[in-house]
């Protein structure tokens, strides 16, 4: 496929579509989440979204139920590990920041969840309280191009390698929520190299949040080689695109061709943001 093939479309019968960057992200215009949507509304918002993987939806009025109703149209929703701890809708991941968080959850790169045996494909954050100081985006990392941009003796190294995936290393390590009693966390080994299920394009699927390790490679080189794609990925600005969000904007990403970081410059401030998860049905494939 030719850079030019790449390019996302953007014309849609149902609504308007604003791409952020040429590559990567998209402002959805003319669509009320909240109201019931009709079939080819439905496609184009599907084709849209595998188009440009990451989609923003301004001004949504949206009850918890009508947040879940609209994830409920692209699959069932995921129920997150950490969840157990918190009480309240299983269905729904709470993202709140306050002066008192020890952390902001996804202040890191990452893939949502990706130490499940098959991940979420898609998660929708439905921001409704911002920071008085601003701030508060989230930076989203388009996972095609991370691999395009890799030297083809690199792609051929790392074709056919998997990886271990953990969710001890973000859930434990970084936010010190123990699993349920009895219970660990999942773990699970995914290519290094996948294929989207639904574009058939080839993406880097590695992620700093939870990628332990490269199976078959001695601990020094699979932590170099590991620490060489999570650089790759923060330190190549052109791979992403920034949103920044509105109170009452919904935005809905492609988790299983990008990665997303939360940048938490607004402390002491609150933000505050409900998430929902879709459930993908296959395992990441080479
Ligand atoms: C997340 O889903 O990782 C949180 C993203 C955010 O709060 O911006």
């Amino acid at each position: 496929m030719t850079p030019q093939e790449n390019l996302p479309k953007t014309n849609y019968e149902s609504f308007e579509v604003a791409p952020l960057t040429p590559h990567i992200g998209a402002e959805v215009k003319g669509i009320d989440l909240s109201a019931q949507l009709t079939n080819s509304q439905i496609r184009d918002l599907r084709q849209a979204w595998l188009d440009h993987m990451v989609l923003v939806f301004r001004d949504q009025q949206l009850t918890r139920e009508q947040h879940k109703a609209f994830g409920r149209i692209f699959g069932k929703l995921h129920v997150h590990p950490v969840n157990h701890s918190r009480g309240g809708d299983e269905e729904v991941l709470v993202v709140k920041t306050t002066k008192d968080s020890p952390y902001t959850a996804g202040d890191g790169w990452h893939t949502d969840v990706s130490c499940e045996e098959i991940p979420p494909m898609g998660s929708m954050l439905y921001i409704t309280e911002m920071p008085a100081s601003g701030g508060g985006d989230t930076m989203y990392a388009d996972m095609y191009r991370a691999y395009d941009m890799l030297s083809d003796t690199m792609k051929e190294f790392l074709s056919g390698l998997t990886a271990i995936h953990d969710g001890a290393l973000p859930y434990i390590g970084a936010y010190g929520i123990g699993a349920p009693e009895g219970q660990s966390y999942p773990k699970n080994e995914h290519p290094v190299i996948a294929t989207h299920p639904e574009t058939g394009r080839k993406l880097l699927y590695v992620n700093s949040g939870f990628t332990t390790r490269i199976k078959g490679l001695a601990p020094a080189e699979s932590r170099a080689i590991l620490d060489m794609l999570f650089k790759h990925i923060a330190e190549t600005p052109s791979l992403t695109c920034r949103v920044r969000w509105e109170e009452n904007t919904l935005t809905f990403w492609d988790n299983r061709c990008t990665q997303h970081h939360a940048v938490w410059d607004y402390y002491p401030h609150s933000r505050y943001g409900e998430r929902v998860s879709v459930l993908g049905d296959q395992r990441p494939a080479a």
